[in-house]
């Protein structure tokens, strides 16, 4: 009996068949992704596909180049094709949550050097408002990290928990930086008035918010299906 792939691998694959010979691409970070990188890797396989990626994360990096997919950087490629990344939440206005993985700041980034940003989800994580199933992640500087978190706290909108590893220390980002997990009890209102706000605080380096960045979103579905989401404005 043949398996039906789960709903994260039915959108790696499908975004595989969105590269183009030539392109310079923005590979994203997570299991979504890890997908979408063996795809891409069977495709340089079997028909000599051009391709280099600039990675969004030493985890992406890694299995980038186990898989023989060519590694570029922004530095020498500023300037991206497609970039292929997950996503946490992603709302009908194609603004998204990520941050999960802790690749946020690298991942934005990556995304703003791109023509065309192609979100890749499993299901259940289109919603209708950002930050009700998932906590929204803040990439902070380690100095004065408690004061970073009480000011986010202040703000009286949502509640701030510094990411611990199973160690019990601090999640500590590819930039050295360390991740505030932000709870909001009834979503968030206004993304861009909270990405604003969270952005002017002293310690914020980048909020996981990602706003007019996604241009396309694929969401696989438990049937093995891909729906292609595509923004019209
Ligand atoms: C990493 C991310 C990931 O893309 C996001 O967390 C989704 O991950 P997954 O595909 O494993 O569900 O933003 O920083």
């Amino acid at each position: 009996m043949v398996e039906t792939p789960s709903p994260k691998q039915v959108a790696g694959e499908a975004a595989a068949a969105h590269v183009q010979s030539g392109m310079i691409l923005g590979l994203g970070t997570g299991s979504t992704v890890a997908f979408f990188l063996e795809a891409l890797a069977a495709r340089i396989q079997a028909e000599a596909l051009e391709v280099c990626g600039v990675p969004t994360s030493l985890q992406t990096a890694e299995k980038a180049q186990q898989l023989g997919i060519p590694l570029t950087t922004l530095e020498k490629n500023p300037v991206l094709d497609l970039v292929v990344d997950g996503a946490d939440e992603v709302d009908k206005h194609f603004r998204l949550i990520k941050g999960g993985g802790g690749a946020l700041l690298r991942e934005k980034i990556v995304a703003a050097s791109a023509a065309e940003v192609l979100i890749i989800v499993g299901a259940g994580k289109m919603v209708k408002r950002l930050g009700t199933t998932f906590l929204l992640p803040v990439e902070i500087m380690p100095y004065g990290y408690l004061s970073t978190r009480d000011r986010v706290a202040k703000l009286g909108q949502c509640s701030p928990f510094v990411r611990i590893t199973e160690a019990g220390e601090p999640f500590v980002t590819d930039n050295g930086n360390f991740i505030l997990d932000c709870r909001f009890e009834e979503g968030i209102k206004n993304p861009e008035a909270m990405h604003a706000t969270l952005s002017q605080i002293p310690g914020v380096a980048e909020v996981g918010l990602f706003l007019n960045l996604c241009h396309q979103v694929i969401e696989g579905g438990e049937d093995g299906e891909a729906i292609l989401h595509q923004r019209k404005s």
